[in-house]
Protein backbone atom coordinates (compact mmCIF):
# COMPACT_ATOMS: atom_id res chain seq x y z
CA UNK A 1 0.00 0.00 0.00
CA UNK A 2 1.13 3.53 -1.02
CA UNK A 3 2.20 5.86 2.27
CA UNK A 4 0.84 9.21 2.13
CA UNK A 5 3.84 10.64 1.18
CA UNK A 6 3.71 8.57 -1.95
CA UNK A 7 0.06 9.44 -2.77
CA UNK A 8 1.23 13.41 -2.40
CA UNK A 9 4.01 12.87 -4.42
CA UNK A 10 1.76 11.11 -7.40
CA UNK A 11 -0.70 14.13 -6.93
CA UNK A 12 1.84 16.74 -7.44
CA UNK A 13 3.12 15.08 -10.17
CA UNK A 14 -0.33 14.59 -11.74
CA UNK A 15 -0.52 18.64 -12.34
CA UNK A 16 1.97 18.26 -15.12
CA UNK A 17 1.01 14.45 -16.40
CA UNK A 18 -1.25 14.17 -19.00
CA UNK A 19 -1.45 10.12 -18.74
CA UNK A 20 -0.13 8.10 -15.61
CA UNK A 21 -0.57 4.45 -15.08
CA UNK A 22 -4.45 3.64 -14.28
CA UNK A 23 -4.53 3.16 -10.51
CA UNK A 24 -7.18 0.62 -11.50
CA UNK A 25 -5.37 -2.12 -13.07
CA UNK A 26 -4.12 -2.55 -9.49
CA UNK A 27 -7.46 -3.07 -7.98
CA UNK A 28 -9.59 -4.80 -10.36
CA UNK A 29 -11.53 -1.74 -11.84
CA UNK A 30 -14.41 -2.05 -14.19
CA UNK A 31 -14.41 1.79 -14.54
CA UNK A 32 -12.67 3.71 -17.76
CA UNK A 33 -11.95 7.23 -15.24
CA UNK A 34 -8.31 8.45 -15.65
CA UNK A 35 -6.63 9.10 -12.23
CA UNK A 36 -8.16 11.74 -10.80
CA UNK A 37 -11.09 12.09 -13.19
CA UNK A 38 -14.68 12.53 -12.22
CA UNK A 39 -17.20 10.75 -14.40
CA UNK A 40 -19.55 13.36 -16.52
CA UNK A 41 -22.02 15.34 -14.76
CA UNK A 42 -20.30 14.85 -11.15
CA UNK A 43 -21.18 17.86 -8.54
CA UNK A 44 -18.56 19.78 -7.11
CA UNK A 45 -19.77 21.57 -3.85
CA UNK A 46 -18.95 23.16 -0.45
CA UNK A 47 -20.47 22.48 2.92
CA UNK A 48 -21.25 24.63 5.88
CA UNK A 49 -24.09 24.23 9.02
CA UNK A 50 -25.96 27.11 10.76
CA UNK A 51 -24.80 27.52 14.11
CA UNK A 52 -21.03 27.23 12.67
CA UNK A 53 -21.92 30.28 10.17
CA UNK A 54 -25.36 32.16 10.29
CA UNK A 55 -25.30 34.14 13.53
CA UNK A 56 -28.22 36.22 14.08
CA UNK A 57 -28.49 34.12 17.13
CA UNK A 58 -31.72 36.18 18.64
CA UNK A 59 -32.75 37.59 15.15
CA UNK A 60 -36.37 37.29 13.40
CA UNK A 61 -38.10 35.03 16.78
CA UNK A 62 -35.14 32.29 16.69
CA UNK A 63 -35.28 30.51 20.00
CA UNK A 64 -32.49 29.57 21.89
CA UNK A 65 -30.76 26.49 21.02
CA UNK A 66 -28.44 24.00 23.16
CA UNK A 67 -25.80 25.51 21.65
CA UNK A 68 -26.53 28.99 21.88
CA UNK A 69 -26.71 28.03 26.23
CA UNK A 70 -23.73 25.43 25.75
CA UNK A 71 -21.38 28.24 24.26
CA UNK A 72 -21.67 30.47 27.83
CA UNK A 73 -21.13 27.58 29.78
CA UNK A 74 -17.36 28.32 31.36
CA UNK A 75 -14.34 26.41 29.99
CA UNK A 76 -16.10 24.36 27.36
CA UNK A 77 -15.09 26.57 23.97
CA UNK A 78 -11.42 27.84 23.20
CA UNK A 79 -11.09 31.27 24.14
CA UNK A 80 -14.59 31.14 25.42
CA UNK A 81 -15.81 31.52 21.58
CA UNK A 82 -19.59 31.82 20.41
CA UNK A 83 -21.48 31.47 17.16
CA UNK A 84 -23.22 34.28 18.38
CA UNK A 85 -22.28 35.89 14.86
CA UNK A 86 -19.78 33.72 13.42
CA UNK A 87 -19.55 34.26 9.60
CA UNK A 88 -23.11 36.31 9.90
CA UNK A 89 -23.89 34.13 6.86
CA UNK A 90 -27.48 35.74 7.51
CA UNK A 91 -27.18 38.81 6.68
CA UNK A 92 -23.94 37.86 4.02
CA UNK A 93 -25.45 34.63 2.49
CA UNK A 94 -25.09 36.43 -0.84
CA UNK A 95 -21.66 36.89 -0.78
CA UNK A 96 -21.29 32.93 0.62
CA UNK A 97 -23.44 32.56 -3.05
CA UNK A 98 -21.18 34.83 -4.67
CA UNK A 99 -17.96 32.31 -3.23
CA UNK A 100 -19.93 29.36 -4.41
CA UNK A 101 -20.02 30.83 -7.90
CA UNK A 102 -16.59 31.86 -7.80
CA UNK A 103 -15.60 28.62 -7.29
CA UNK A 104 -17.61 27.04 -10.05
CA UNK A 105 -20.00 24.64 -7.41
CA UNK A 106 -23.18 23.59 -8.21
CA UNK A 107 -24.42 22.44 -5.16
CA UNK A 108 -24.47 23.89 -1.66
CA UNK A 109 -24.91 21.86 1.50
CA UNK A 110 -25.95 23.81 4.23
CA UNK A 111 -28.58 23.16 7.15
CA UNK A 112 -31.37 24.46 8.92
CA UNK A 113 -31.19 25.87 12.73
CA UNK A 114 -34.35 24.26 13.73
CA UNK A 115 -35.41 27.10 16.09
CA UNK A 116 -35.21 29.69 13.71
CA UNK A 117 -38.64 27.61 12.09
CA UNK A 118 -40.07 26.23 16.16
CA UNK A 119 -38.72 28.94 18.79
CA UNK A 120 -38.64 25.71 21.43
CA UNK A 121 -39.39 23.01 18.91
CA UNK A 122 -42.95 22.67 18.80
CA UNK A 123 -45.97 24.47 17.17
CA UNK A 124 -46.42 26.02 13.94
CA UNK A 125 -43.83 27.96 11.73
CA UNK A 126 -42.12 31.16 12.52
CA UNK A 127 -42.63 32.65 9.28
CA UNK A 128 -39.78 34.94 9.81
CA UNK A 129 -37.23 32.34 10.51
CA UNK A 130 -38.60 30.47 7.23
CA UNK A 131 -38.54 33.55 5.50
CA UNK A 132 -34.05 33.44 5.46
CA UNK A 133 -34.13 30.00 3.90
CA UNK A 134 -36.92 30.84 1.32
CA UNK A 135 -34.33 33.73 0.20
CA UNK A 136 -31.35 31.84 0.17
CA UNK A 137 -33.24 28.57 -1.77
CA UNK A 138 -34.10 31.45 -4.00
CA UNK A 139 -30.77 32.77 -4.68
CA UNK A 140 -28.88 29.62 -4.80
CA UNK A 141 -31.47 28.26 -7.92
CA UNK A 142 -31.01 31.64 -9.46
CA UNK A 143 -27.31 31.39 -9.16
CA UNK A 144 -27.56 27.91 -10.38
CA UNK A 145 -26.67 26.19 -7.74
CA UNK A 146 -28.62 22.57 -6.23
CA UNK A 147 -29.51 23.58 -2.65
CA UNK A 148 -28.89 20.52 -0.31
CA UNK A 149 -30.34 21.28 3.18
CA UNK A 150 -29.50 19.44 6.17
CA UNK A 151 -32.26 19.24 8.91
CA UNK A 152 -30.47 18.73 12.03
CA UNK A 153 -26.83 19.48 12.41
CA UNK A 154 -26.89 19.72 15.87
CA UNK A 155 -28.48 22.74 17.11
CA UNK A 156 -31.48 21.13 19.06
CA UNK A 157 -34.04 23.72 20.55
CA UNK A 158 -33.17 24.37 24.25
CA UNK A 159 -36.38 23.56 25.21
CA UNK A 160 -36.00 20.05 24.20
CA UNK A 161 -32.89 19.45 25.76
CA UNK A 162 -34.40 20.79 29.21
CA UNK A 163 -37.16 17.32 28.54
CA UNK A 164 -34.35 15.49 27.88
CA UNK A 165 -33.22 15.74 24.73
CA UNK A 166 -32.07 13.10 22.46
CA UNK A 167 -32.28 10.49 24.84
CA UNK A 168 -35.98 11.42 25.44
CA UNK A 169 -38.22 9.39 22.71
CA UNK A 170 -40.27 12.36 22.42
CA UNK A 171 -37.92 14.17 20.04
CA UNK A 172 -38.25 11.93 17.33
CA UNK A 173 -41.86 12.67 16.80
CA UNK A 174 -40.78 16.91 17.22
CA UNK A 175 -38.50 16.12 14.94
CA UNK A 176 -40.85 14.99 12.45
CA UNK A 177 -43.56 17.84 12.57
CA UNK A 178 -40.13 20.09 12.33
CA UNK A 179 -39.37 18.06 8.81
CA UNK A 180 -43.14 18.38 7.50
CA UNK A 181 -42.79 22.13 8.05
CA UNK A 182 -39.98 22.35 6.21
CA UNK A 183 -41.17 19.57 3.22
CA UNK A 184 -44.32 21.68 2.76
CA UNK A 185 -42.81 25.22 2.65
CA UNK A 186 -39.69 24.64 0.81
CA UNK A 187 -40.42 21.01 -0.84
CA UNK A 188 -41.65 23.08 -3.74
CA UNK A 189 -38.09 24.38 -4.59
CA UNK A 190 -35.81 21.84 -3.04
CA UNK A 191 -35.67 18.34 -4.27
CA UNK A 192 -32.87 16.49 -2.26
CA UNK A 193 -32.82 16.54 1.47
CA UNK A 194 -30.71 15.28 4.34
CA UNK A 195 -32.40 14.86 7.50
CA UNK A 196 -29.04 14.33 10.28
CA UNK A 197 -25.67 15.53 10.24
CA UNK A 198 -23.10 12.71 11.77
CA UNK A 199 -25.63 10.52 13.85
CA UNK A 200 -22.90 9.19 15.41
CA UNK A 201 -20.33 12.11 16.25
CA UNK A 202 -23.09 14.67 17.87
CA UNK A 203 -24.68 11.17 20.01
CA UNK A 204 -21.39 10.15 21.30
CA UNK A 205 -19.80 13.70 21.68
CA UNK A 206 -22.92 15.28 23.38
CA UNK A 207 -24.31 12.57 25.57
CA UNK A 208 -21.39 10.25 26.36
CA UNK A 209 -18.24 11.93 26.38
CA UNK A 210 -19.19 15.72 26.89
CA UNK A 211 -17.54 17.90 24.94
CA UNK A 212 -20.63 18.80 22.84
CA UNK A 213 -23.55 20.57 23.37
CA UNK A 214 -25.25 19.96 26.37
CA UNK A 215 -22.39 18.30 27.83
CA UNK A 216 -23.54 15.21 29.40
CA UNK A 217 -21.14 12.10 30.14
CA UNK A 218 -23.56 9.68 30.67
CA UNK A 219 -23.16 6.16 28.41
CA UNK A 220 -26.33 4.82 29.12
CA UNK A 221 -27.89 8.48 28.03
CA UNK A 222 -26.25 7.95 24.80
CA UNK A 223 -27.60 4.76 24.08
CA UNK A 224 -30.87 6.24 24.23
CA UNK A 225 -30.01 8.71 22.13
CA UNK A 226 -28.83 6.73 19.47
CA UNK A 227 -32.02 5.13 19.60
CA UNK A 228 -34.30 8.23 19.42
CA UNK A 229 -32.47 9.67 16.34
CA UNK A 230 -32.90 6.21 14.56
CA UNK A 231 -36.92 6.30 15.14
CA UNK A 232 -36.50 10.34 14.35
CA UNK A 233 -34.80 9.20 11.14
CA UNK A 234 -37.34 7.28 9.74
CA UNK A 235 -40.06 8.95 10.82
CA UNK A 236 -38.39 11.91 9.38
CA UNK A 237 -38.31 10.25 6.29
CA UNK A 238 -42.08 9.48 5.82
CA UNK A 239 -42.56 13.37 6.88
CA UNK A 240 -40.74 14.88 4.10
CA UNK A 241 -42.31 12.13 1.54
CA UNK A 242 -45.75 13.10 2.89
CA UNK A 243 -45.23 16.46 3.21
CA UNK A 244 -44.09 15.53 -1.03
CA UNK A 245 -43.85 12.53 -2.68
CA UNK A 246 -41.19 13.89 -4.89
CA UNK A 247 -38.02 14.69 -2.43
CA UNK A 248 -35.38 12.48 -2.28
CA UNK A 249 -33.91 12.21 0.99
CA UNK A 250 -30.54 11.19 2.42
CA UNK A 251 -28.89 11.29 5.29
CA UNK A 252 -25.32 11.52 6.17
CA UNK A 253 -22.60 9.46 8.23
CA UNK A 254 -19.60 10.02 9.31
CA UNK A 255 -17.61 7.09 8.66
CA UNK A 256 -13.84 5.80 9.32
CA UNK A 257 -11.89 3.05 9.23
CA UNK A 258 -11.00 1.38 12.27
CA UNK A 259 -8.12 0.18 12.69
CA UNK A 260 -6.47 -1.47 15.25
CA UNK A 261 -3.59 0.43 17.77
CA UNK A 262 -1.69 -2.98 17.91
CA UNK A 263 -2.44 -6.41 16.19
CA UNK A 264 -3.23 -8.13 19.59
CA UNK A 265 -6.30 -10.01 19.51
CA UNK A 266 -8.28 -7.28 21.87
CA UNK A 267 -7.45 -4.41 20.24
CA UNK A 268 -8.62 -5.96 16.39
CA UNK A 269 -11.86 -7.02 18.41
CA UNK A 270 -11.88 -3.36 19.95
CA UNK A 271 -12.04 -1.73 16.43
CA UNK A 272 -13.93 -4.43 15.07
CA UNK A 273 -16.79 -3.51 17.65
CA UNK A 274 -16.41 0.49 17.64
CA UNK A 275 -16.67 0.05 13.96
CA UNK A 276 -19.87 -1.21 14.46
CA UNK A 277 -20.68 1.27 16.58
CA UNK A 278 -19.76 4.47 14.74
CA UNK A 279 -19.99 3.17 11.06
CA UNK A 280 -23.33 0.98 11.07
CA UNK A 281 -25.05 1.65 13.97
CA UNK A 282 -27.34 4.49 12.13
CA UNK A 283 -27.15 3.74 8.65
CA UNK A 284 -28.06 -0.51 9.30
CA UNK A 285 -31.26 0.23 10.95
CA UNK A 286 -32.53 2.77 8.75
CA UNK A 287 -32.00 -0.13 5.54
CA UNK A 288 -32.89 -2.95 7.61
CA UNK A 289 -34.69 -2.10 10.74
CA UNK A 290 -32.50 -3.86 13.04
CA UNK A 291 -29.01 -3.17 14.62
CA UNK A 292 -25.57 -4.84 14.34
CA UNK A 293 -25.06 -7.59 16.20
CA UNK A 294 -21.65 -7.89 18.22
CA UNK A 295 -22.14 -4.59 20.07
CA UNK A 296 -24.39 -4.63 22.95
CA UNK A 297 -24.79 -7.47 25.29
CA UNK A 298 -27.54 -9.15 23.31
CA UNK A 299 -30.13 -9.98 26.16
CA UNK A 300 -29.94 -6.62 27.06
CA UNK A 301 -29.80 -4.09 24.38
CA UNK A 302 -33.71 -3.80 24.20
CA UNK A 303 -33.57 -2.43 27.88
CA UNK A 304 -30.39 -0.07 27.10
CA UNK A 305 -32.11 1.34 23.83
CA UNK A 306 -35.37 1.68 25.30
CA UNK A 307 -36.69 -0.17 22.41
CA UNK A 308 -40.28 -0.87 21.90
CA UNK A 309 -42.43 -3.30 19.93
CA UNK A 310 -42.52 -2.16 16.43
CA UNK A 311 -39.64 0.31 16.29
CA UNK A 312 -37.74 -2.10 13.35
CA UNK A 313 -40.65 -0.44 11.54
CA UNK A 314 -40.48 2.81 12.93
CA UNK A 315 -36.24 3.25 12.14
CA UNK A 316 -36.62 2.19 8.50
CA UNK A 317 -35.81 4.40 6.27
CA UNK A 318 -35.03 3.58 2.61
CA UNK A 319 -33.12 6.14 1.58
CA UNK A 320 -32.89 7.74 -1.54
CA UNK A 321 -29.07 8.41 -1.29
CA UNK A 322 -26.02 8.46 1.45
CA UNK A 323 -24.53 11.40 2.19
CA UNK A 324 -20.39 10.30 3.46
CA UNK A 325 -18.09 12.51 5.43
CA UNK A 326 -14.49 11.46 5.65
CA UNK A 327 -11.84 13.05 7.35
CA UNK A 328 -9.41 10.45 8.92
CA UNK A 329 -8.48 7.06 10.45
CA UNK A 330 -9.73 6.08 14.04
CA UNK A 331 -7.32 3.89 15.89
CA UNK A 332 -8.51 1.82 18.24
CA UNK A 333 -7.21 0.10 21.55
CA UNK A 334 -8.76 -2.20 24.09
CA UNK A 335 -8.48 -0.85 27.07
CA UNK A 336 -9.04 -1.88 30.81
CA UNK A 337 -10.88 1.56 31.62
CA UNK A 338 -14.48 1.29 32.09
CA UNK A 339 -16.55 2.78 28.93
CA UNK A 340 -19.90 3.09 30.69
CA UNK A 341 -20.95 1.43 27.81
CA UNK A 342 -22.00 -2.48 29.37
CA UNK A 343 -19.91 -4.74 26.44
CA UNK A 344 -17.97 -1.68 24.91
CA UNK A 345 -14.15 -1.44 26.65
CA UNK A 346 -12.38 0.22 24.35
CA UNK A 347 -10.52 3.68 23.52
CA UNK A 348 -10.80 5.67 20.42
CA UNK A 349 -8.01 7.56 19.13
CA UNK A 350 -7.76 10.03 16.38
CA UNK A 351 -4.51 11.65 16.25
CA UNK A 352 -2.29 8.07 16.94
CA UNK A 353 -1.54 7.30 13.98
CA UNK A 354 2.07 7.15 12.26
CA UNK A 355 0.65 9.97 9.43
CA UNK A 356 1.17 13.24 9.60
CA UNK A 357 -1.31 15.05 10.86
CA UNK A 358 -3.41 18.18 10.02
CA UNK A 359 -3.50 21.52 12.41
CA UNK A 360 -6.33 20.15 14.13
CA UNK A 361 -4.16 17.01 14.70
CA UNK A 362 -5.82 14.44 13.07
CA UNK A 363 -4.28 12.22 10.38
CA UNK A 364 -4.06 12.21 7.19
CA UNK A 365 -4.85 9.60 5.63
CA UNK A 366 -5.87 9.34 2.18
CA UNK A 367 -5.89 5.35 1.38
CA UNK A 368 -8.73 5.79 4.09
CA UNK A 369 -11.03 7.09 2.11
CA UNK A 370 -10.71 4.82 -0.69
CA UNK A 371 -10.94 1.74 1.84
CA UNK A 372 -14.41 3.01 3.47
CA UNK A 373 -16.11 3.93 0.67
CA UNK A 374 -15.87 0.36 -0.73
CA UNK A 375 -16.80 -0.93 2.58
CA UNK A 376 -19.90 1.15 3.01
CA UNK A 377 -20.82 0.18 -1.04
CA UNK A 378 -21.28 -3.30 1.14
CA UNK A 379 -24.31 -1.67 3.05
CA UNK A 380 -25.60 0.73 0.67
CA UNK A 381 -25.64 -1.40 -2.18
CA UNK A 382 -26.72 0.65 -5.56
CA UNK A 383 -27.70 3.64 -3.73
CA UNK A 384 -26.49 7.11 -5.26
CA UNK A 385 -23.93 8.34 -2.42
CA UNK A 386 -22.45 11.99 -2.15
CA UNK A 387 -19.44 13.13 -0.23
CA UNK A 388 -20.91 15.51 2.11
CA UNK A 389 -17.95 16.94 3.98
CA UNK A 390 -14.11 16.51 3.08
CA UNK A 391 -11.55 18.70 4.27
CA UNK A 392 -8.44 19.75 6.53
CA UNK A 393 -7.66 22.72 9.48
CA UNK A 394 -4.87 24.50 8.35
CA UNK A 395 -4.63 27.82 10.49
CA UNK A 396 -2.16 29.96 7.58
CA UNK A 397 -3.02 33.43 7.74
CA UNK A 398 -3.03 36.49 4.78
CA UNK A 399 0.19 37.59 3.75
CA UNK A 400 1.52 41.50 3.51
CA UNK A 401 -0.33 41.83 0.11
CA UNK A 402 -3.81 39.68 2.00
CA UNK A 403 -3.44 36.21 0.42
CA UNK A 404 -3.42 33.28 1.33
CA UNK A 405 -1.23 30.79 0.71
CA UNK A 406 -2.68 27.01 1.89
CA UNK A 407 -0.53 24.53 0.14
CA UNK A 408 -0.91 21.62 2.69
CA UNK A 409 -4.85 21.94 2.22
CA UNK A 410 -4.49 21.72 -1.80
CA UNK A 411 -2.33 18.53 -0.90
CA UNK A 412 -5.06 17.15 1.40
CA UNK A 413 -7.87 17.84 -1.07
CA UNK A 414 -5.86 16.36 -4.27
CA UNK A 415 -4.84 13.20 -2.56
CA UNK A 416 -8.34 12.80 -1.34
CA UNK A 417 -9.96 13.09 -4.04
CA UNK A 418 -7.39 10.97 -6.05
CA UNK A 419 -8.53 8.20 -3.72
CA UNK A 420 -11.95 9.46 -4.34
CA UNK A 421 -11.95 8.94 -8.54
CA UNK A 422 -10.04 5.54 -8.12
CA UNK A 423 -13.22 4.36 -5.59
CA UNK A 424 -15.74 5.82 -8.83
CA UNK A 425 -13.54 3.69 -10.95
CA UNK A 426 -13.88 0.96 -9.12
CA UNK A 427 -17.67 0.75 -8.84
CA UNK A 428 -18.46 3.23 -5.95
CA UNK A 429 -21.17 5.27 -6.97
CA UNK A 430 -20.67 8.66 -5.71
CA UNK A 431 -22.28 11.68 -7.75
CA UNK A 432 -21.33 14.66 -5.71
CA UNK A 433 -18.07 16.17 -3.37
CA UNK A 434 -18.58 18.64 -0.41
CA UNK A 435 -15.51 20.22 0.56
CA UNK A 436 -15.79 21.24 3.93
CA UNK A 437 -15.93 23.94 4.42
CA UNK A 438 -16.90 27.15 1.94
CA UNK A 439 -15.37 29.37 4.81
CA UNK A 440 -13.80 29.11 7.76
CA UNK A 441 -16.37 29.41 10.70
CA UNK A 442 -16.96 28.37 14.27
CA UNK A 443 -15.69 25.16 14.94
CA UNK A 444 -17.48 23.81 17.66
CA UNK A 445 -15.66 23.08 20.66
CA UNK A 446 -12.37 24.72 19.21
CA UNK A 447 -14.03 28.16 18.85
CA UNK A 448 -12.60 29.48 15.94
CA UNK A 449 -9.08 27.80 16.48
CA UNK A 450 -9.22 25.82 13.45
CA UNK A 451 -9.61 26.83 9.91
CA UNK A 452 -11.34 24.61 7.49
CA UNK A 453 -12.28 27.27 4.91
CA UNK A 454 -11.62 27.41 1.36
CA UNK A 455 -12.29 31.23 2.01
CA UNK A 456 -10.48 33.04 4.85
CA UNK A 457 -12.78 34.75 7.17
CA UNK A 458 -11.45 37.78 9.27
CA UNK A 459 -13.57 37.53 12.20
CA UNK A 460 -11.83 40.74 13.77
CA UNK A 461 -12.96 42.97 10.48
CA UNK A 462 -16.85 42.43 9.50
CA UNK A 463 -15.87 38.84 8.70
CA UNK A 464 -14.78 39.93 5.57
CA UNK A 465 -14.08 36.76 3.19
CA UNK A 466 -10.84 35.94 0.90
CA UNK A 467 -10.50 33.18 -1.03
CA UNK A 468 -7.98 31.17 -0.30
CA UNK A 469 -5.17 29.65 -2.87
CA UNK A 470 -6.93 26.25 -2.11
CA UNK A 471 -10.48 28.09 -3.59
CA UNK A 472 -8.55 28.89 -6.72
CA UNK A 473 -7.69 25.56 -7.49
CA UNK A 474 -10.55 24.18 -6.21
CA UNK A 475 -12.43 26.56 -8.84
CA UNK A 476 -9.98 25.05 -11.66
CA UNK A 477 -11.07 21.08 -10.33
CA UNK A 478 -15.07 21.59 -10.61
CA UNK A 479 -14.52 23.36 -13.76
CA UNK A 480 -12.39 20.58 -15.28
CA UNK A 481 -13.91 18.05 -13.86
CA UNK A 482 -10.55 16.38 -12.71
CA UNK A 483 -7.84 17.07 -9.92
CA UNK A 484 -5.25 19.40 -11.23
C1 LIG B 1 -17.64 17.39 11.09
C2 LIG B 1 -18.85 18.28 11.29
C3 LIG B 1 -18.69 19.67 10.75
C4 LIG B 1 -17.30 20.21 11.01
C5 LIG B 1 -16.25 19.22 10.57
C6 LIG B 1 -14.83 19.71 10.76
O1 LIG B 1 -17.65 16.36 12.00
O2 LIG B 1 -19.98 17.70 10.67
O3 LIG B 1 -19.69 20.46 11.32
O4 LIG B 1 -17.16 20.57 12.32
O5 LIG B 1 -16.41 18.02 11.26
Amino acid sequence: MMDRRQVLQLGTALAGAALLPRWARATGDTGTLQPGEFPPGFLWGAATAAYQVEGAYREDGKGESNWDRFVLAPGKIKNGDTGNVACDSYHRYKDDIALLRAMNLKSYRFSIAWTRIQADGTGPANTRGLGYYDRLTDALLEAGIRPLPTLYHWDLPQDLEDRGGWPNRDTAARFADYATIMGRALGDRIGHWSLFNEPKAFTQLSYWQGVFAPGRKDALAFLKSTHTVNLAHGLGYRALKAANARLKVGSVYDVSPHIPATDSPADRAAAEQMAKLSNLWFIVPALTGKYPDGVLPALEQEALLGWRAGDEQVMRADLDFVGLNYYSQTRVAASAQNSGVPGLDVTVDWAAGPDEKTDFGWDIYPQGFYDILKDMQRVTGSRPIEITENGAAYNNKPDAEGHIHDPKRIAYLRAHLLALSRAINDGVPVRGYHCWSLMDNFEWAQGYTQRFGLTYVDFDHQQRRTMKDSAYWYAKVAAANRVV
